[in-house]
């Protein structure tokens, strides 16, 4: 398997709004983030992953961007945005930028151009169609609610807009707009950056005849994503910003793609291919819910045994994981997969065992690595999410669902549970602004917070550095091969990995029960093996045969 800088690589995503506030104002900023880098480069990670700083009115935080080349006034200047781009090179650290080109913002100038006149030259960056029979062009349904239409008066025509109605999809057919977006792209690589997270990339194509989707049960809105995810000139799109771009660069870049499959995945990132190197993919982000994303089941380790293991084989030798179990969009998984109460470090450390032992480039979202948790307030004036607003407008206001039930499931689902400022100390706002937050921080950082963290050696932060240094001593985490043990349990995740005579074995307790763990009869591995575990562990003790303590995860390193 080729060896590459990006697949020995651990990735920290910052959601700046959310990371430090230097200036009082309430929000993150770029200084904020400069501060903090030694932070950060203590932990052993290699690159960072800024989640957007252009230029924005923020009707999604900065997902819809009004101008791709200029930073937000909330964020700082470009001036400090070079600095910090220096201050991480000199820290022997990589950049990576959110590049978010599926939409704009309606405010940046092409929309605003685009919605003048049918026949203005910028009309054509953007999805227009008539309205049929006095309604909407189609009957699919934004992720933010509502119809993924909006109607123009003006030029009596709708726009497409997948998310928020001031997120207008950009047209990809139009080859003007694709040449913007690779401009674009070369400014900020001669910039200096090393890649780009790519923020729902594989919805850049629509089928053309836009149909309507099938509704047999006769609902409001239906989703009508099989018509824009992983659409017919995707891959034609992608190899062709390749050639244009990425070709020229020696840099990261991982899809964002709600709706890939493994074998999808596999065209995606097969090098080959030359289209991207890793996807995010959200098979196990969507195992505690139904179709909708807010009808909440409890996760069955099965499920996430079965999902795992189809991609981490799938794509071994052919393509490339990325592993996350948190970012912005996604509770906090401590809250999520683990115990946030009384085995909160435990959990929080369990579940990192099992993520970075993976094949795949590991992402750590802020706050992730000092196990910060969601949160939940009782009014909806709390929340800022545009997802959860919207929602709680068409179910509780329009709809007349009762307030409790739809809270209940912001409390398990919602996006803010994210994205409530860092926890740096206990002191006023939890160190994160000298003014008013932007957002409502959690009640819980007098005890969970980064300095606590930094000074506990037996923190949830110092085991993810535990975890990263092995990364970068243990070849085997990086390009072994993966094997599922223990299939039927559903408690424990076993699961060895190879790499020529070296072997690791990986076991990890999703429960709050003590359980006894057994390794199948044909593998053995020796005590002294242990690698690192998240309680202490006698090192005499036989690792073929044990009882796990509640939540308890161990690595084992054999030949
Ligand atoms: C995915 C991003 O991660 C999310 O935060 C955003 O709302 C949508 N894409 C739209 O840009």
């Amino acid at each position: 398997m080729k060896r590459t800088w990006w697949k020995e690589s651990v990735v920290y995503q910052i959601y700046p709004r959310s990371f430090k506030d230097s200036n009082g104002d309430g929000i993150g900023d770029i200084q904020g983030i400069i501060e903090k880098l030694d932070y950060i480069k203590n932990l052993g990670v290699d690159v960072i992953w800024l989640s957007p700083v252009y230029e924005s009115p923020n009707d999604d935080n900065g997902y819809d961007i009004a101008d791709y080349y200029r930073i937000m006034d909330d964020f700082g200047t470009m001036e400090d945005w070079e600095e910090l781009l220096d201050e991480m090179h000199a820290r022997d650290m990589k950049l990576i930028m959110d590049l978010v080109v599926n939409h704009s913002s309606d405010e940046h100038q092409w929309f605003q151009e685009a919605k003048k006149s049918k026949d203005n030259p910028y009309r054509d960056y953007y999805i227009w169609r008539p309205g049929k029979d006095g309604k909407e062009p189609n009957n699919w349904k934004s992720t933010f609610s509502g119809s993924a239409w909006e109607y123009d008066e003006k030029t009596d025509e709708y726009y497409l807009h997948i998310f928020s109605k001031k997120q207008p999809d950009l047209n990809w057919e139009n080859p003007k707009l694709r040449q913007e977006v690779y401009d674009m792209m070369k400014w900020w690589l001669d910039k200096g950056i090393d890649g780009f997270r790519m923020d729902v990339i594989n919805f850049i194509s629509k089928v053309p005849e836009l149909p309507d989707a099938p509704n047999p049960k006769g609902q409001k809105y239906v989703s009508g994503s099989r018509f824009f995810k992983n659409g017919p000139r995707v891959h034609e799109y992608l190899q062709e910003m390749n050639r244009e771009v990425l070709s020229k660069y020696d840099v990261m870049t991982v899809g964002e793609m709600p709706g890939v499959d493994v074998e999808e995945a596999k065209k995606y990132t097969n090098l080959e291919r030359n289209e991207l190197q890793m996807v995010f993919q959200f098979e196990h982000m969507d195992l505690d819910h139904d179709s909708d994303k807010w009808d909440y089941k409890p996760l069955d380790l099965k499920d996430l045994k079965d999902s795992i293991s189809r991609w981490q084989e799938g794509l071994h030798g052919t393509g490339w994981n990325s592993l996350y179990l948190n970012n912005h969009d996604q509770p906090r998984v401590v809250s999520r997969f683990g115990n946030d109460k009384e085995y909160r470090v435990e959990s929080a450390k369990m579940l990192a065992t099992f993520l970075h032992m993976l094949q795949g480039t590991p992402y750590i979202y802020q706050g992730e690595e000092i196990g910060m948790t969601n949160v939940q307030y009782e009014s909806i004036e709390e929340y800022k999410d545009i997802e959860i607003l919207n929602m709680y407008k068409e179910k509780v206001i329009d709809g007349g669902e009762a307030h409790d039930k739809v809270m209940e499931s912001i409390y398990v689902k919602g996006r803010d549970n994210a994205r409530t400022p860092f926890q740096w100390n206990d002191q006023e706002h939890a160190g994160f602004t000298t003014g008013e937050p932007w957002m409502k921080i959690n009640s819980n950082y007098p005890t969970i917070n980064a300095e606590q963290a930094v000074n506990d050696e037996n923190s949830v932060y110092h085991y993810y550095r535990q975890l990263i240094q092995l990364r970068k001593t243990h070849e085997i985490i990086v390009y072994g091969d993966y094997r599922l043990i223990l299939p039927e349990d559903d408690q424990i995740y076993a699961y060895m990995r190879t790499l020529s005579d070296e072997k690791l074995l990986v076991v990890t307790n999703f429960s709050d029960e003590s359980v006894p763990f057994k390794l199948p009869e044909e593998e053995s591995f020796q005590a002294k093996g242990l690698l690192i575990s998240n309680y202490d562990v006698d090192g005499v003790e036989d690792c073929s045969s044990f009882t796990m303590k509640p939540y308890e995860a161990r690595v084992y390193k054999g030949s």
